[in-house]
């Protein structure tokens, strides 16, 4: 089990670099089984979700390895070993769901067990089951484990309507109707940058994919055989967990490498609080945040709207914010679970349903907490802590892992007193 000991009260200075995104690799590394040649992922983020992909891949048949120059991961499926994606990795990784596709256009078929992932709501795949059907494969559930098959030997294009945008849907559709006979429309997508930059390496691979970011994305079934090169784009939901750390404890921050048009919505909601945020060159924000921050209110929103993977950082500032914040959380069913945790370090906060009321104090109190939630929750906690009167101990940090490359070792960089014990 590890741990994060934080002594809160350390404005935070200096500069940090954003990292290649966590929620653009993964589908891109799922997309690589389309292929049989080599593809070259370049700022790939050293964490944990990215080796659980790899290992996946790995059992699929796949070779894949990391280069440390450039963070470079080079993924090769010359052939496919099974059709069956690890019942334990799956448990470990919801977003492994997203290799479906690829099977299903690489070798026909694809089994599963029920993903698991964070413990954030049911987060079920009936979705992406439905366009598989819906482009002629066979989908047979037995207690627990589903089993595809495209009886036809090839999906047909067809025209897929979303009853909600869902992010790893519209992936995995898009994915499958690379391979599929014909045209695919997906009506109401998902409009994340994620979609956009998987968009991009497909057509690397020589897809034919048009209106990602619209109403429709219209994809033409081809066959894929080159290989590529690709440049992550950075990981919008990393600099807006850092931009919060400093509205949490203060100080002044240059993040690098980061991608102001990613993040409109949240950086409009953090400068209301009263936060100062800069554009200081291509890629460069500087972030100033002293005094108290005005309470404002949130509504997460797919996007454009405000993400709600970055909705418990904005509860942890809102703890000792000027006033009473009303987060509503529209995209996931159950995204409180670490308001338990604040109020143990003094925070008031009234949660029902999809609706949380915080009502600012003016400091929180270091404790012990625990990081039973998920990445983001986990992360959460720390930032709570960065401003927070005395020590706090974040137990069963790992979570954090998953998405953030070392967490602990870039905020002490900024100053902050956080130590982690593994
Ligand atoms: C992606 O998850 C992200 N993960 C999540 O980030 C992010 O929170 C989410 O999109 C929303 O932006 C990756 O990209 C790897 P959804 P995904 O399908 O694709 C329901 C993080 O912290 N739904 O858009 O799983 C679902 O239950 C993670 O980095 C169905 O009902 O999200 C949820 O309530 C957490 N049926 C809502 O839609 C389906 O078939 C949004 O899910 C699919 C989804």
């Amino acid at each position: 089990m590890s741990r994060m000991v934080i002594e809160g009260g350390n404005p935070l200075q200096g500069e940090i670099s954003i990292n290649g995104a966590k929620n653009a690799i993964l589908p891109i590394m799922a997309a690589s089984v389309l292929t049989g040649s080599e593809c070259h992922i370049y700022r790939s983020p050293d964490i944990s979700d990215v080796r659980v992909m790899g290992k996946i891949l790995q059992q699929l048949g796949g070779r894949v390895c990391q280069a440390s120059d450039e963070n470079r991961i080079t993924i090769q499926v010359e052939s496919l070993a099974t059709d069956r994606i690890d019942a334990d990795l799956m448990r470990q990784m919801r977003s492994s769901v997203l290799l479906t596709g690829p099977l299903l256009v690489r070798g026909g078929s694809a089994q599963m067990t029920y993903p698991g992932g964070c413990a954030i709501g049911p987060r079920p795949v009936d979705m992406h089951l439905a366009g598989f059907e819906q482009m002629g494969a066979r989908v047979d559930e037995q207690g627990g484990n589903i089993r595809i098959t495209v009886p036809d030997g090839r999906l047909r294009g067809s025209d897929i309507h979303l009853e909600y945008p869902s992010v790893g849907a519209t992936e995995n559709i898009m994915m499958a109707a690379c391979g599929a006979r014909g045209t695919t429309r997906i009506y109401n997508p998902a409009r994340e940058p994620e979609i956009d930059s998987l968009a991009d390496f497909l057509r690397k691979l020589g897809a034919n994919i048009s209106g990602t970011g619209s109403s429709v994305i219209t994809i033409e079934g081809a066959k894929l055989q080159g290989g590529t090169c690709y440049e992550l784009i950075p990981d919008r939901i990393e600099a807006g967990t850092y931009i919060l750390a400093v509205a949490a404890a203060g100080g002044q921050v240059r993040i690098n490498q980061v991608c102001p048009e990613h993040l409109q919505a949240f950086l409009a909601k953090v400068r209301q609080m009263g936060v100062r945020i800069n554009q200081a060159g291509e890629g460069v924000l500087e972030i100033t945040s002293e005094g108290r921050l005005r309470a404002v209110d949130v509504l997460t929103l797919p996007y454009p709207g405000y993400p709600t993977d970055l909705q418990n950082q904005f509860m942890a500032v809102a703890c000792t914010a000027c006033g009473t914040s009303v987060i509503t959380e529209t995209v996931f069913e159950n995204r409180f679970k670490v308001a338990d945790e604040f109020r143990r370090m003094g925070a008031r906060i009234r949660t029902e349903g999809r609706i949380a009321v915080v009502k600012g104090v003016k400091r929180l109190r270091g404790t012990t907490v625990r990081a039973n939630q998920d990445l983001r929750g986990a992360a959460s906690l720390v930032l709570a802590a960065l401003g927070a009167e005395g020590q706090t101990n974040v137990q069963d940090i790992e979570p954090v892992d998953r998405g953030y490359t070392n967490l602990a070792g870039q905020l002490r960089k900024l100053g902050a007193d956080v130590v982690r014990y593994d």
